[in-house]
């Protein structure tokens, strides 16, 4: 029991993540999030003010950060610029808040020695070919592709630069594509369900061959709670519930789910250097910390995200169109 310091904690796996652990733990959270466009303070409406505190701010504040790390217990690091197709249109946000963020945050938890763990993603390490029989491992070298997964890369080679050199008392996890409620509607499942939800037709970047490796939001909030109790000190551990799917099989399951024909999508320009796969091994984080994910069937978890979508249109529906003009006038 303690305060633990979530960053980024009203976007959607950071605000799945706390009512993870008002839900499941004893501790006080407080929330550093900048409220950025894609922030969502409602998320955390429906949480018991006394265990939950909102603080807007930037994690690239060093005063600021420095309080809330010297007042907490542990820190969780959700908060990023998280959009591919926002890091090709401008990287400039994704340098500030992913790398200088990342070490502002390092330096408080150095300087008061806290606990902090670090969350990332599998696109630190590229891609791999369709055939491939290997998947990602956490050996696998670091090979990113955009002004996003490099950002996150190096927030990586940071934290465990700070292990190393500082001593400090540091876990990462990288985790493949999340997907489940309070996800903003740029990204690819919500925009799907939201363009069906408002007579818009789904968008299928290229051929949509490419493959990403679904987990359910839940089973990457239980991950994470695990690896901050549990965690080996300077250790990675990689996220993910061997869920791969190619993009068109996941439009056409949305539509189907959604009572439309499966074909009722456009294909739209393709993203510049779009990763072909991604694939996890997560053998260690089943092996040595007990982990198992618990919403492995993707059409039921899938169900349950449309039913969402459908029943909470107030959280999305005032920022359908300016997203759909944004990606218009991207050819997307
Ligand atoms: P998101 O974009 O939904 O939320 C990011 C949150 O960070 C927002 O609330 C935003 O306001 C906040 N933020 C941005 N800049 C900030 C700053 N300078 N200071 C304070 N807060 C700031 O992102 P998400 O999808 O919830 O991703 C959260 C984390 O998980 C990221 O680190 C991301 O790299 C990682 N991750 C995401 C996925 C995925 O599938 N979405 C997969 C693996 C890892
Ligand atoms: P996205 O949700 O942006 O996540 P990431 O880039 O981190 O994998 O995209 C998931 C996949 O869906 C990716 O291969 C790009 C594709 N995509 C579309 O086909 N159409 C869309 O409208 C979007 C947003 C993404």
């Amino acid at each position: 029991m303690g305060t633990i310091l979530v960053t980024g904690g009203a976007g959607f796996i950071g605000s799945n993540f706390v009512h993870h652990l008002v839900e499941h733990s004893d501790h006080r959270v407080v929330v550093l999030d900048k409220l950025t466009y894609a922030a969502s303070a409602s998320s955390l409406d429906v949480l018991p003010g006394e265990r939950v505190e909102l603080v807007q701010g930037d994690v690239a504040d060093a005063s600021l950060v420095d309080d809330l790390v010297q007042s907490s217990d542990a820190v969780v690091h959700f908060a990023a610029e998280t959009h591919n197709d926002n890091s090709l249109a401008d990287p400039s946000p994704f340098v500030r808040t992913n790398l200088v963020g990342t070490y502002t945050l390092l330096e408080a938890v150095r300087r008061h020695s806290v606990r902090f763990h670090h969350i990332s993603t599998d696109e630190v390490f590229g891609d791999l070919e369709y055939d491939d029989p290997a998947k990602f491992t956490e050996s696998t070298p670091y090979n990113p592709s955009s002004p996003y997964s490099s950002t996150k890369g190096g927030s990586d080679l940071l934290v465990r630069a700070w292990v190393r050199s500082f001593g400090i008392d540091a876990t990462l996890s990288n985790c493949s594509n999340n997907y489940g409620p309070y996800q903003h509607i740029e990204k690819f499942i919500p925009r799907q369900i939201t363009n069906v939800l408002t007579g818009r037709r789904p968008k299928l970047y290229g051929e949509g061959r490419n493959v990403r490796d679904w987990i359910h939001v839940a089973d990457h909030s239980a991950a994470v709670e695990l690896i901050l109790d549990r965690g080996a000190r300077g250790q990675t551990y990689l996220i993910g519930a061997d869920g791969e799917r190619d993009n068109i099989t996941v439009l056409r399951t949305i539509l189907r789910l959604m009572g439309r024909p499966e074909d009722e999508f456009d294909h739209v320009r393709d993203r510049p250097g779009h990763d072909l796969r991604y694939a996890i091994d997560s053998s260690r984080l089943r092996e040595e910390l007990g982990w198992e994910p618990q919403h492995q069937d993707f059409e039921s978890g899938l169900t349950a995200t449309i039913e969402w979508y459908q029943e909470n249109r107030q959280w999305w529906e005032e920022q359908k169109a300016a997203v759909e003009t944004g990606y218009a006038e991207a050819g997307q």
